[in-house]
């Protein structure tokens, strides 16, 4: 299947991310968010992003010129009416995505593939939003998407192979490495790695050691690149609550309970980096 352009849903950290990967990759990108304001937000990351590469001699001006021209702007789901891919990546909700989804499956033409980068959320419940369950598949990239190497590619029960081997395919192009995986909640990176990160919060809520204390044990004593509490407030804490809930409505075990403190503070708004507060303070 030839993929020539691509609908990003969702201009925030990741959807803007991939945007850029996309169109430094020679697609044809729209970005879509729900107003204005936040499209032209993601379009500024990729912009300063571009510009360091440019500083570092890794692009000319020219090419960053061309790169950026193949990124729109779109604030509606309509404009999925002549693309072939839709990468959906807004906010980790299962109603969000459904909804997304079903509108998107009204839209789009037959032949366009509906992928989610979401986190942790079941392929085959997103899909059943749809009548394509075939063309439904996650592609689930890390954070941040122009250096992470990793994508996830979780095949729901019904995708078709055809559909599997051309995300694979658009993963290369994107110098990427695909790693397959099977539809349960978190797949494997979040199943993994979230549980951690909600350890290393538990650890803090009990008072085991200082936020500072905490990472530097998982950095300095296991080589982690940024602590557990910095990596947290990087992924956004609202995210890593939802993927908890996730696992722990999946498979009901209580090793998976959401720490109350990761609770307190999303209800605080103190979402991370995002929006300069979460475990530590931004500007
Ligand atoms: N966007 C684009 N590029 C970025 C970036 C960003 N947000 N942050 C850093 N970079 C680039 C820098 O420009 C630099 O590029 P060059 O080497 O080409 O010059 C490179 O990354 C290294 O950056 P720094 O030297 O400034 O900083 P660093 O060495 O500390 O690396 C990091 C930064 C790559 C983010 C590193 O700290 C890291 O790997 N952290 C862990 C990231 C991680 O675990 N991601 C997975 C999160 S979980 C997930 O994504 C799944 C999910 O569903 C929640
Ligand atoms: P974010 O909060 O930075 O951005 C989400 C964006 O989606 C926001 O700009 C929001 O306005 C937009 N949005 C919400 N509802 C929308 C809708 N109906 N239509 C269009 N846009 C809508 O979040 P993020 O960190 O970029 O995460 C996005 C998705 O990627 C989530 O599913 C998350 O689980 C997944 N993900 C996140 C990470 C991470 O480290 N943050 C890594 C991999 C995957």
């Amino acid at each position: 299947m030839e993929v020539k352009k691509l609908m990003i849903i969702g201009a925030g950290q990741m959807g803007s991310g991939i945007a850029q990967v996309c169109a430094q990759a020679g697609y044809e990108v729209l970005l879509n968010d729900l107003k204005d304001e936040l499209v032209r937000r993601g379009l500024g990351v990729i912009e300063k992003n571009l510009s360091r590469q440019v500083q570092k001699e890794r692009l000319t001006d020219g090419e960053k010129a061309e790169i950026l021209q193949r990124i729109s702007k779109s604030t509606n789901l309509q404009d999925a009416q002549d693309v072939d891919l839709v990468i959906e990546a807004a906010v980790e909700n299962m109603d969000v995505k459904c909804k997304i989804f079903s509108h998107l499956d009204r839209i789009a033409p037959a032949h366009t593939i509906l992928a989610t980068n979401t986190s942790s959320l079941p392929i085959t419940e997103i899909a059943a939003a749809t009548n394509r369950p075939e063309k439904v598949i996650g592609m689930h990239f890390m954070n941040p998407v122009p250096v992470m190497k990793l994508v996830e590619i979780i095949r729901g029960l019904a995708t078709a192979d055809e559909v599997y081997q051309t995300i694979e395919e658009i993963t290369h192009t994107l110098s990427k490495v695909p790693v397959e995986v099977n539809d349960f909640p978190g797949f494997v990176a979040n199943r993994v790695l979230m549980p951690m990160i909600n350890e290393a919060i538990y650890t803090l809520y009990e008072g085991v050691a200082t936020k500072e204390a905490i990472d530097e044990v998982m950095k300095l004593g296991m080589n982690h690149p940024m602590g557990p509490l910095t990596l947290a407030d990087f992924i956004g804490l609202d995210t890593c609550l939802y993927i908890m809930e996730t696992l722990h409505d999946g498979f009901g075990d209580d090793k998976y309970r959401p720490c109350p403190l990761l609770r307190k503070y999303v209800k605080a708004g103190w979402l991370g980096k995002k929006t300069g507060r979460g475990f530590y303070t931004y500007d």
